[in-house]
C-alpha cells in the first residue's frame, strides 16, 4: 500500500479525479476495517483536492444520520433526517449540490467556514445507506465533474460496507 497520494495539479479537474481515484482503490485494497478504509478516503480526498474544506461519512441509524469518519472541524454528530443538505440527499436519494449554503433552507452550519457543499448518496438497491458530505470554504466549489466521481467513489465504498 502506497502511503502517499500523488497529483498533479496542473491537471482539469476530471484529470485528477482521474489520478485519485484509482489511489483510492489501491489504499483500501486488502483491508477489511471499515473505518480503517473510510477514515483514509476522508484524508486522500481533502488532502487531495483542493477546495475540500470539510469531508466526511454520515451513516443512516433509524431517524438520524449519525457521524462517521472525517477530516476537518468537529462536526454534528447526529442530522435528524429532517432538515439540511444531508437530509434532503437521503429523502430524494440523489447528489445534491448546494453553491451558496446561506441560499438552502435549512442548511446546518456545523461550521461558519463552508461555504458551498455536495452530498452524494450510498445506495444500495434505492435505499440510502448513508451519505458523503464534502463542504468548501470557497463558494460554488462542486460541480457535475465532482458529481461523477465522487458517485463513482460512493459505489466503492458501497461494496467496502459489505452490505
Ligand atoms: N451542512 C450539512 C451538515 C453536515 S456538516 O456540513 C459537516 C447539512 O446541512 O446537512
Amino acid at each position: 500500500m502506497s502511503e502517499l497520494i500523488l497529483i498533479d495539479k496542473s491537471l482539469d479537474k476530471a484529470k485528477q479525479y482521474e489520478q485519485l481515484l484509482p489511489q483510492i482503490k489501491s489504499l483500501v485494497k486488502g483491508e477489511s476495517d471499515l473505518t480503517a478504509n473510510l477514515a483514509n478516503i476522508c484524508a486522500a480526498l481533502k488532502y487531495g483536492m483542493d477546495g475540500f474544506f470539510w469531508v466526511g461519512f454520515y451513516f443512516v441509524k433509524g431517524d438520524e444520520l449519525v457521524l462517521g469518519p472525517f477530516q476537518g472541524p468537529v462536526a454534528c454528530t447526529r442530522i435528524k433526517i429532517q432538515h439540511g443538505v444531508c437530509a434532503a440527499t437521503v429523502k430524494e436519494k440523489r447528489t445534491i449540490i448546494v453553491d451558496d449554503v446561506n441560499t438552502f433552507a435549512g442548511h446546518i452550519a456545523c461550521s461558519s467556514e463552508s461555504k458551498s457543499e455536495i452530498v452524494i448518496p450510498i445506495l444500495k438497491n434505492g435505499e440510502v445507506l448513508g451519505v458523503l458530505d464534502v463542504d468548501s470554504d470557497s463558494v460554488a466549489q462542486f460541480d457535475k465533474t465532482d458529481a461523477k466521481y465522487l458517485e463513482e467513489l460512493c459505489l466503492l465504498v458501497l461494496e467496502l460496507t459489505g452490505k
